[in-house]
């Protein structure tokens, strides 16, 4: 893994790299994850000249353990819940057809950046402060560290990519739990390493794939672990059959419909067996109507009780905690798996938020009043989001090349009132579910409008999303 030290100039653009098209918008790419990385090649290929700005020291943002970037919620038994052949790019195997290891995941996207000779392509050590949109349609860019002239400067874009990741602002109880606790309260984002729980008596709360490694991990380290729930879930194993396949292997065809792709998740459903036979709640929806829960051994932990079932925390008592059932624990570790807040810190909350996790956009991708604007890998698919990331890529290139059109903002208000009413009629309504998507549909959406789209820039001349506006200099300001 290749850790760019504070200061270390960046290495050299590769030899026969081609270069950039200087009559093209301008494009800022704010962070180098899976995302991010995958938005970047595709711009580079497009001839897009671009920025790519990486708070940290490393590619890979989530995925690499103890990033020095602070935003990484990875813990050292951490495996993708998306089998290897899912979550690889498509032009790059990821060549373990199991669900990989944070390390292999990590490894994968350090190669890759390497491969397609991307890293010279991205500023690191440098944190995008702000982003503010000029009447004109120019983005003005802070930036503070290594990549900037006197350690702050704002440079000019035409658009920018947003791929800072959606897994890093804590979400605890809110409001929080009545009473005080006198032991220790973690989230899920600051646990690394089962040793924290050696001898003591854990709660888990919440009910998500955090909530299931991380109960699983304390049953074999802790005195007891109690996992709190405040709602049934379904929870699905992740490897069936004789062959222990990956279950998102088992894939049905785009064409088949949504209520014969549900029996065969509740075929699934039922050879998984029901958390709830061990005092989880029953689900009050039906499987696939919620972001999977998968794990391979939460059965047999609740099953031999080193996972007991508790529900929602009714109150903090001292050194106990008091649960909805009346039943009451002494506890020395409350570990928060409540999820995460989609948040944006370098825009100013009036110009674009998500409060409630809440961000409608076109395909998950565009703001369709705020042209040059894009998100990449903001969504919580059924599948992985790196192929959907590489697509988004993609997507954007073409347009600020001038190969594809959005349709007009009026059609893209129409699709997403669309999609917004079939979202609310599937998932239970909860921050975890506002940017769901079905990992399959999505892609065979985007890239049929992908192809209408190069219909309307043939039609229409070919001119980019974006007017070149951008100085392409940059203006230096007041150094902090
Ligand atoms: C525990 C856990 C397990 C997961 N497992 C899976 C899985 O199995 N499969 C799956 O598909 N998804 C999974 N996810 C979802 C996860 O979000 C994606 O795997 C992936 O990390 C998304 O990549 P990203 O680039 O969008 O975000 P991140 O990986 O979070 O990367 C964002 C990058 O942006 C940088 N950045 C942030 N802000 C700034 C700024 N202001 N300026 C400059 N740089 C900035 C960060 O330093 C970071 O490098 C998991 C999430 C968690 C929390
Ligand atoms: N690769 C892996 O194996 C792996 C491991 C961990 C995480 N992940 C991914 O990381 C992302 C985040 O997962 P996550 O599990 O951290 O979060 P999550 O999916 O948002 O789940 C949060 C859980 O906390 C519950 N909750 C929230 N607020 C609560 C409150 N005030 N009181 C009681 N319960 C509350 C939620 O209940 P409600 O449903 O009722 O809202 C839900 O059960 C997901 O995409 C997940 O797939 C993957």
């Amino acid at each position: 893994m290749r850790y760019m030290v504070k200061g270390e100039p960046p290495p050299p653009r590769p030899e026969g790299a081609i270069e950039p098209d200087a009559s093209l918008p301008r494009a800022c790419v704010i962070g180098a994850g899976s995302s991010g990385i995958a938005a970047a090649k595709a711009l580079d290929e497009a001839r897009v000249p671009f920025d790519c700005f990486e708070l940290g020291p490393v590619v890979g943002g989530n995925w690499v353990f103890e990033n020095p970037n602070g935003q990484s919620a990875c813990y050292s038994t951490l495996e993708m819940n998306t089998s290897g052949p899912r979550m690889a790019y498509s032009d790059f195997p990821f060549g373990d057809d199991d669900y990989p290891s944070h390390e292999q995941v990590r490894e994968y996207f350090d190669r890759y950046v390497d491969h397609f000779g991307l890293r010279s392509q991205i500023t690191f050590n440098t944190r995008v402060e702000r982003v503010s949109r000029r009447d004109d349609g120019v983005y003005e860019v802070e930036i503070a560290g290594d990549g900037a002239d006197g350690g702050r400067e704002t440079r000019e874009y035409d658009a920018v990519l947003v791929a800072n990741g959606h897994h890093w602002d804590r979400r605890w109880p809110e409001p929080p739990f009545p009473g005080r606790f006198d032991g220790e309260e973690i989230h899920a984002h600051d646990y690394r390493r089962p040793d924290v729980f050696a001898g003591k008596r854990v709660v888990v709360l919440g009910v998500g794939n955090s909530g299931m490694d991380i109960a699983r991990d304390a049953s074999h380290a802790a005195e007891a672990t109690f996992l709190s729930a405040r709602r049934g879930v379904h929870v699905l194993r992740k490897r069936l059959g004789r062959r222990q396949k990956p279950l998102d292997q088992l894939n049905l065809p785009t064409w088949v419909p949504w209520w014969l792709k549900q029996k065969a998740i509740e075929v699934v459903r039922r050879r998984s067996g029901d958390v709830s036979d061990y005092g989880l709640p029953d689900p009050d929806h039906k499987v696939g109507h919620a972001h999977p829960t998968v794990s391979d051994q939460i059965h047999e932990r609740l099953a031999s009780g080193a996972v007991v079932a508790r529900p929602n925390i009714r109150e903090l008592r001292g050194d106990r905690v008091l649960f909805d059932d009346g039943s009451e624990e002494r506890v020395d570790v409350i570990v928060y798996c409540t999820g995460y807040k989609v948040s944006f810190p370098f825009f100013d909350d009036g110009f674009l938020a998500a409060p409630g996790n809440d961000l409608p956009l076109y395909r998950r991708t565009f703001h369709p009043d705020l042209g040059g604007l894009y998100f990449i890998g903001l969504c919580q698919p059924f599948g992985a989001i790196m192929p959907i990331a590489e697509e988004q890529g993609r997507w954007i290139a073409e347009l600020l090349s001038g190969r594809c059109e959005l349709p007009p903002a009026g059609e893209m208000r129409a699709e997403m009132r669309r999609e917004r009413a079939a979202h609310a009629k599937r998932f239970y309504p909860s921050p975890r579910h506002t940017m769901e998507v079905d990992f399959d549909e999505w892609m065979r959406d985007a890239r049929r409008e992908r192809r209408r789209g190069a219909k309307r820039a043939a039609r229409d001349g070919r001119a980019p999303a974006v007017v070149a506006r951008a100085h392409a200099g940059g203006r230096a300001v007041e150094p902090a």
